[in-house]
Protein backbone atom coordinates (compact mmCIF):
# COMPACT_ATOMS: atom_id res chain seq x y z
CA UNK A 1 0.00 0.00 0.00
CA UNK A 2 2.18 3.03 -1.15
CA UNK A 3 2.00 6.39 1.51
CA UNK A 4 -1.02 8.60 1.86
CA UNK A 5 -0.60 11.61 0.45
CA UNK A 6 -1.53 14.28 2.42
CA UNK A 7 -0.78 17.41 0.38
CA UNK A 8 -0.77 17.67 -3.84
CA UNK A 9 0.55 20.62 -5.19
CA UNK A 10 -0.35 22.03 -8.28
CA UNK A 11 2.49 23.31 -10.59
CA UNK A 12 1.57 25.07 -14.05
CA UNK A 13 3.23 22.72 -16.64
CA UNK A 14 4.86 25.38 -18.00
CA UNK A 15 6.33 27.57 -15.38
CA UNK A 16 10.20 26.33 -14.92
CA UNK A 17 10.78 28.95 -12.17
CA UNK A 18 7.14 27.66 -9.92
CA UNK A 19 8.33 23.82 -10.84
CA UNK A 20 11.75 24.33 -8.68
CA UNK A 21 10.21 26.06 -6.07
CA UNK A 22 7.73 23.61 -5.55
CA UNK A 23 10.53 20.67 -5.97
CA UNK A 24 12.70 22.12 -2.85
CA UNK A 25 9.24 22.17 -0.97
CA UNK A 26 7.37 19.66 0.89
CA UNK A 27 4.48 19.04 -0.73
CA UNK A 28 3.97 15.13 -0.65
CA UNK A 29 3.01 14.79 -4.47
CA UNK A 30 3.74 17.45 -7.02
CA UNK A 31 1.04 17.63 -9.68
CA UNK A 32 2.52 19.21 -13.09
CA UNK A 33 -0.57 20.63 -14.88
CA UNK A 34 -0.52 20.19 -18.87
CA UNK A 35 -4.54 20.79 -18.57
CA UNK A 36 -6.30 24.60 -17.31
CA UNK A 37 -3.13 26.39 -16.48
CA UNK A 38 -1.35 26.23 -19.37
CA UNK A 39 -2.53 27.31 -22.66
CA UNK A 40 -2.84 25.53 -26.24
CA UNK A 41 0.15 27.72 -27.27
CA UNK A 42 2.32 26.71 -24.61
CA UNK A 43 1.38 23.45 -24.50
CA UNK A 44 4.02 21.48 -26.22
CA UNK A 45 6.41 23.64 -24.08
CA UNK A 46 4.69 22.48 -21.17
CA UNK A 47 5.30 18.58 -22.46
CA UNK A 48 8.93 19.10 -23.10
CA UNK A 49 9.46 20.72 -19.29
CA UNK A 50 7.48 18.58 -17.44
CA UNK A 51 8.98 15.41 -19.50
CA UNK A 52 12.71 16.64 -18.49
CA UNK A 53 11.93 17.04 -14.94
CA UNK A 54 10.08 13.79 -14.37
CA UNK A 55 13.51 12.21 -16.50
CA UNK A 56 15.69 14.07 -13.85
CA UNK A 57 13.67 12.49 -10.91
CA UNK A 58 12.85 8.94 -10.10
CA UNK A 59 9.30 7.48 -9.68
CA UNK A 60 8.88 6.28 -5.36
CA UNK A 61 11.05 9.05 -4.57
CA UNK A 62 10.33 11.49 -1.17
CA UNK A 63 7.55 13.78 -3.41
CA UNK A 64 5.62 11.50 -5.69
CA UNK A 65 5.32 12.86 -9.38
CA UNK A 66 1.93 13.62 -10.86
CA UNK A 67 0.48 14.54 -14.41
CA UNK A 68 -2.22 16.18 -14.75
CA UNK A 69 -3.59 15.77 -18.78
CA UNK A 70 -5.81 16.78 -21.03
CA UNK A 71 -9.39 14.95 -20.53
CA UNK A 72 -10.27 11.60 -22.47
CA UNK A 73 -13.51 13.82 -24.14
CA UNK A 74 -12.97 12.79 -27.53
CA UNK A 75 -9.06 11.43 -28.02
CA UNK A 76 -10.10 11.09 -31.84
CA UNK A 77 -11.40 13.95 -32.61
CA UNK A 78 -8.84 15.62 -30.04
CA UNK A 79 -5.19 13.55 -29.54
CA UNK A 80 -4.35 16.33 -26.67
CA UNK A 81 -4.40 14.05 -23.58
CA UNK A 82 -2.48 11.26 -25.89
CA UNK A 83 0.02 13.64 -26.94
CA UNK A 84 0.59 14.44 -23.20
CA UNK A 85 0.76 11.08 -22.05
CA UNK A 86 3.07 10.01 -25.24
CA UNK A 87 5.63 12.86 -24.09
CA UNK A 88 5.67 12.03 -20.16
CA UNK A 89 5.53 8.58 -19.98
CA UNK A 90 9.06 8.80 -20.79
CA UNK A 91 9.56 10.17 -17.29
CA UNK A 92 8.17 7.67 -15.81
CA UNK A 93 5.25 9.75 -13.66
CA UNK A 94 4.36 7.95 -10.20
CA UNK A 95 0.47 8.60 -11.51
CA UNK A 96 -1.58 10.55 -13.66
CA UNK A 97 -4.65 12.74 -12.58
CA UNK A 98 -7.80 12.50 -14.79
CA UNK A 99 -9.85 15.42 -14.99
CA UNK A 100 -13.38 15.51 -16.34
CA UNK A 101 -13.57 11.86 -15.92
CA UNK A 102 -17.19 10.71 -17.18
CA UNK A 103 -17.10 7.14 -15.72
CA UNK A 104 -14.63 4.47 -14.78
CA UNK A 105 -14.79 4.02 -18.41
CA UNK A 106 -12.72 6.82 -19.05
CA UNK A 107 -9.91 5.20 -16.10
CA UNK A 108 -10.06 1.64 -17.66
CA UNK A 109 -9.10 3.77 -20.71
CA UNK A 110 -6.69 5.71 -19.45
CA UNK A 111 -5.27 2.22 -17.97
CA UNK A 112 -5.28 0.56 -21.67
CA UNK A 113 -2.89 3.47 -22.57
CA UNK A 114 -0.34 3.50 -19.75
CA UNK A 115 -0.01 -0.18 -20.04
CA UNK A 116 1.04 0.36 -23.86
CA UNK A 117 3.41 3.41 -22.97
CA UNK A 118 4.70 1.41 -20.02
CA UNK A 119 6.03 -1.56 -21.96
CA UNK A 120 7.22 0.86 -24.61
CA UNK A 121 9.19 2.95 -22.14
CA UNK A 122 10.23 -0.14 -20.35
CA UNK A 123 8.63 0.80 -17.03
CA UNK A 124 7.11 -1.43 -15.00
CA UNK A 125 3.48 -2.61 -16.12
CA UNK A 126 0.82 -1.41 -14.10
CA UNK A 127 3.13 0.74 -11.94
CA UNK A 128 2.18 4.79 -12.79
CA UNK A 129 -1.31 5.38 -10.62
CA UNK A 130 -4.43 7.37 -11.76
CA UNK A 131 -6.69 9.52 -9.69
CA UNK A 132 -9.53 10.48 -11.37
CA UNK A 133 -11.63 14.44 -10.59
CA UNK A 134 -14.35 12.75 -10.52
CA UNK A 135 -17.19 15.67 -10.16
CA UNK A 136 -16.89 17.47 -13.34
CA UNK A 137 -18.95 15.96 -15.41
CA UNK A 138 -23.05 15.86 -14.75
CA UNK A 139 -22.60 11.76 -15.88
CA UNK A 140 -19.65 11.42 -13.76
CA UNK A 141 -21.77 12.50 -10.86
CA UNK A 142 -23.86 10.11 -11.40
CA UNK A 143 -21.61 6.95 -11.98
CA UNK A 144 -19.19 7.13 -8.90
CA UNK A 145 -20.28 3.50 -8.24
CA UNK A 146 -18.02 2.52 -11.26
CA UNK A 147 -15.24 2.97 -9.57
CA UNK A 148 -14.63 0.07 -7.30
CA UNK A 149 -12.74 -2.42 -9.07
CA UNK A 150 -12.54 -0.57 -11.78
CA UNK A 151 -8.06 -0.81 -12.51
CA UNK A 152 -5.68 -1.81 -9.67
CA UNK A 153 -3.70 1.76 -10.82
CA UNK A 154 -6.67 3.77 -8.83
CA UNK A 155 -5.12 5.39 -6.31
CA UNK A 156 -7.55 8.13 -5.21
CA UNK A 157 -10.76 10.23 -6.30
CA UNK A 158 -10.31 14.06 -5.82
CA UNK A 159 -13.94 16.36 -6.60
CA UNK A 160 -14.06 20.12 -8.23
CA UNK A 161 -16.60 22.78 -8.10
CA UNK A 162 -15.56 24.96 -11.08
CA UNK A 163 -16.58 22.47 -14.20
CA UNK A 164 -19.90 20.95 -12.72
CA UNK A 165 -21.49 24.14 -12.63
CA UNK A 166 -20.43 24.97 -16.00
CA UNK A 167 -21.58 21.43 -17.32
CA UNK A 168 -24.97 21.77 -15.38
CA UNK A 169 -25.46 25.86 -16.31
CA UNK A 170 -25.05 26.85 -13.23
CA UNK A 171 -24.49 30.67 -13.15
CA UNK A 172 -22.53 30.58 -9.63
CA UNK A 173 -21.66 27.13 -7.14
CA UNK A 174 -22.00 29.37 -4.51
CA UNK A 175 -25.20 30.14 -1.78
CA UNK A 176 -25.64 33.86 -1.12
CA UNK A 177 -23.61 32.47 1.94
CA UNK A 178 -20.58 32.34 0.12
CA UNK A 179 -20.90 28.18 1.13
CA UNK A 180 -21.29 25.61 -1.40
CA UNK A 181 -24.83 25.40 -2.68
CA UNK A 182 -26.29 21.99 -2.19
CA UNK A 183 -25.59 20.28 -5.38
CA UNK A 184 -21.41 20.76 -5.00
CA UNK A 185 -21.79 19.95 -1.31
CA UNK A 186 -23.64 16.38 -2.53
CA UNK A 187 -20.74 15.86 -5.12
CA UNK A 188 -18.59 15.81 -2.36
CA UNK A 189 -19.83 13.83 -0.36
CA UNK A 190 -20.12 11.22 -3.26
CA UNK A 191 -16.86 11.37 -3.74
CA UNK A 192 -15.62 10.64 -0.40
CA UNK A 193 -18.13 7.48 -0.41
CA UNK A 194 -17.08 6.34 -3.99
CA UNK A 195 -13.30 6.35 -2.61
CA UNK A 196 -14.01 4.57 0.09
CA UNK A 197 -15.82 1.52 -1.78
CA UNK A 198 -13.09 1.51 -4.08
CA UNK A 199 -10.63 1.73 -1.34
CA UNK A 200 -8.75 4.05 -2.83
CA UNK A 201 -7.53 7.61 -1.08
CA UNK A 202 -10.57 10.73 -0.43
CA UNK A 203 -8.78 13.98 -1.63
CA UNK A 204 -10.42 17.09 -1.21
CA UNK A 205 -10.67 20.05 -3.28
CA UNK A 206 -8.47 23.30 -3.59
CA UNK A 207 -8.96 26.44 -1.02
CA UNK A 208 -8.53 28.78 -3.86
CA UNK A 209 -7.96 31.67 -1.56
CA UNK A 210 -4.49 30.77 -0.84
CA UNK A 211 -4.07 33.66 1.20
CA UNK A 212 -6.90 33.02 3.67
CA UNK A 213 -4.47 30.29 6.18
CA UNK A 214 -7.36 30.29 8.63
CA UNK A 215 -10.07 29.25 5.95
CA UNK A 216 -7.48 26.61 5.48
CA UNK A 217 -7.32 25.34 8.37
CA UNK A 218 -10.87 25.10 8.98
CA UNK A 219 -11.44 23.45 5.61
CA UNK A 220 -8.31 20.76 6.07
CA UNK A 221 -9.74 19.82 9.81
CA UNK A 222 -13.45 19.61 8.43
CA UNK A 223 -11.97 17.54 5.78
CA UNK A 224 -9.84 15.05 7.72
CA UNK A 225 -13.12 14.98 10.48
CA UNK A 226 -15.56 13.64 7.71
CA UNK A 227 -12.75 10.91 6.08
CA UNK A 228 -10.46 12.88 3.55
CA UNK A 229 -6.73 12.05 4.32
CA UNK A 230 -5.29 15.00 1.75
CA UNK A 231 -5.81 18.03 -0.50
CA UNK A 232 -5.29 19.43 -3.37
CA UNK A 233 -3.00 23.09 -3.00
CA UNK A 234 -2.64 25.16 -5.20
CA UNK A 235 0.56 27.91 -3.48
CA UNK A 236 3.16 26.74 -1.77
CA UNK A 237 2.04 28.56 1.45
CA UNK A 238 -0.69 26.22 1.90
CA UNK A 239 1.78 22.53 2.21
CA UNK A 240 2.48 23.30 5.35
CA UNK A 241 -1.27 23.25 7.18
CA UNK A 242 -1.93 20.73 4.73
CA UNK A 243 0.54 18.21 5.91
CA UNK A 244 -0.09 19.21 9.51
CA UNK A 245 -3.69 18.80 9.32
CA UNK A 246 -3.58 15.48 7.96
CA UNK A 247 -0.87 14.11 10.02
CA UNK A 248 -1.82 12.25 13.88
CA UNK A 249 -0.97 14.11 16.60
CA UNK A 250 1.11 11.92 18.86
CA UNK A 251 -1.78 11.42 21.31
CA UNK A 252 -4.02 10.17 18.42
CA UNK A 253 -1.52 7.80 17.36
CA UNK A 254 -0.67 6.62 20.82
CA UNK A 255 -4.34 5.61 21.56
CA UNK A 256 -4.71 4.18 17.72
CA UNK A 257 -1.50 1.99 19.08
CA UNK A 258 -3.41 0.79 22.40
CA UNK A 259 -6.63 0.32 20.62
CA UNK A 260 -4.81 -2.44 18.32
CA UNK A 261 -2.43 -4.01 20.94
CA UNK A 262 -5.91 -4.45 23.37
CA UNK A 263 -7.53 -6.58 20.72
CA UNK A 264 -4.03 -8.13 20.01
CA UNK A 265 -4.24 -8.93 23.63
CA UNK A 266 -7.46 -10.88 23.17
CA UNK A 267 -7.33 -12.75 19.86
CA UNK A 268 -10.60 -14.17 18.59
CA UNK A 269 -12.30 -11.46 21.40
CA UNK A 270 -14.84 -9.35 19.29
CA UNK A 271 -15.13 -7.01 21.81
CA UNK A 272 -13.09 -5.83 24.05
CA UNK A 273 -11.93 -2.54 26.87
CA UNK A 274 -9.58 0.43 26.93
CA UNK A 275 -10.13 2.38 30.28
CA UNK A 276 -12.95 1.34 31.13
CA UNK A 277 -15.13 1.92 27.64
CA UNK A 278 -16.18 -0.41 25.60
CA UNK A 279 -14.05 -1.29 21.91
CA UNK A 280 -15.64 -3.21 18.91
CA UNK A 281 -14.73 -3.51 15.39
CA UNK A 282 -15.36 -0.62 14.11
CA UNK A 283 -12.85 1.17 16.63
CA UNK A 284 -10.31 -1.47 15.54
CA UNK A 285 -10.65 -0.72 11.63
CA UNK A 286 -10.77 3.28 12.71
CA UNK A 287 -7.13 2.97 14.49
CA UNK A 288 -5.60 1.04 12.18
CA UNK A 289 -6.64 3.52 9.64
CA UNK A 290 -4.59 6.48 11.80
CA UNK A 291 -1.98 4.01 12.12
CA UNK A 292 -1.62 4.12 8.61
CA UNK A 293 -1.33 7.87 8.18
CA UNK A 294 1.69 7.73 9.76
CA UNK A 295 4.41 9.01 8.08
CA UNK A 296 7.82 7.02 7.97
CA UNK A 297 10.12 8.42 6.04
N1 LIG B 1 3.91 25.95 -7.34
C1 LIG B 1 5.17 26.38 -7.16
N2 LIG B 1 5.51 27.65 -6.87
C2 LIG B 1 4.49 28.52 -6.74
C3 LIG B 1 3.16 28.14 -6.91
C4 LIG B 1 2.87 26.80 -7.24
N3 LIG B 1 1.62 26.36 -7.43
N4 LIG B 1 2.36 29.22 -6.70
C5 LIG B 1 3.19 30.23 -6.41
N5 LIG B 1 4.47 29.82 -6.43
C6 LIG B 1 5.67 30.62 -6.15
C7 LIG B 1 5.73 31.87 -6.99
O1 LIG B 1 6.38 31.61 -8.22
C8 LIG B 1 6.54 32.77 -6.11
O2 LIG B 1 7.89 32.37 -6.19
P1 LIG B 1 9.05 33.46 -6.37
O3 LIG B 1 8.99 34.29 -5.14
O4 LIG B 1 10.29 32.64 -6.51
O5 LIG B 1 8.68 34.22 -7.60
C9 LIG B 1 6.08 32.40 -4.71
O6 LIG B 1 5.58 31.07 -4.82
C10 LIG B 1 5.01 33.29 -4.15
O7 LIG B 1 3.93 33.32 -5.06
P2 LIG B 1 2.86 34.50 -5.04
O8 LIG B 1 3.50 35.76 -5.51
O9 LIG B 1 2.22 34.50 -3.72
O10 LIG B 1 1.79 34.02 -6.09
P3 LIG B 1 1.84 34.20 -7.68
O11 LIG B 1 1.13 35.45 -8.05
O12 LIG B 1 3.24 34.01 -8.21
O13 LIG B 1 0.98 32.94 -8.15
C11 LIG B 1 -0.94 31.68 -8.68
C12 LIG B 1 -0.38 32.81 -7.83
C13 LIG B 1 -2.37 31.40 -8.26
C14 LIG B 1 -0.90 32.08 -10.15
C15 LIG B 1 -0.05 30.44 -8.42
O14 LIG B 1 -0.17 30.11 -7.06
C16 LIG B 1 -0.32 29.23 -9.28
O15 LIG B 1 0.12 29.18 -10.43
N6 LIG B 1 -1.00 28.20 -8.74
C17 LIG B 1 -1.26 26.96 -9.44
C18 LIG B 1 -2.25 27.17 -10.55
C19 LIG B 1 -2.64 25.88 -11.18
O16 LIG B 1 -1.82 25.00 -11.43
N7 LIG B 1 -3.94 25.73 -11.47
C20 LIG B 1 -4.45 24.52 -12.05
C21 LIG B 1 -5.21 23.71 -11.08
S1 LIG B 1 -6.57 24.51 -10.36
MG1 LIG C 1 -10.65 22.46 -14.28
Amino acid sequence: MPATLRSMLFVPGDSDRKLNKAAAGEADALILDLEDAVTAERLPFARGLVTDYLRSTRPGGRQQRWVRINPLTDPIADPKPLADLAAVLAGAPDGILLPKTRSAADVVLLDHYLTVLEQREGVALGTTRIITVSTETAQAVLTMQGYVGCSARLAGLTWGAEDLSAAIGAATNREESGDYAFTYRMARSLCLVAAHAAEVQAIDTLTTDFRDSDLLRREVRAARREGFTGKIAIHPDQIGPINAGFSPEPEELAHAQAVVDAFAAAPGVGAVQLAGKMLDRPHLVQAQRVLAMRRTG
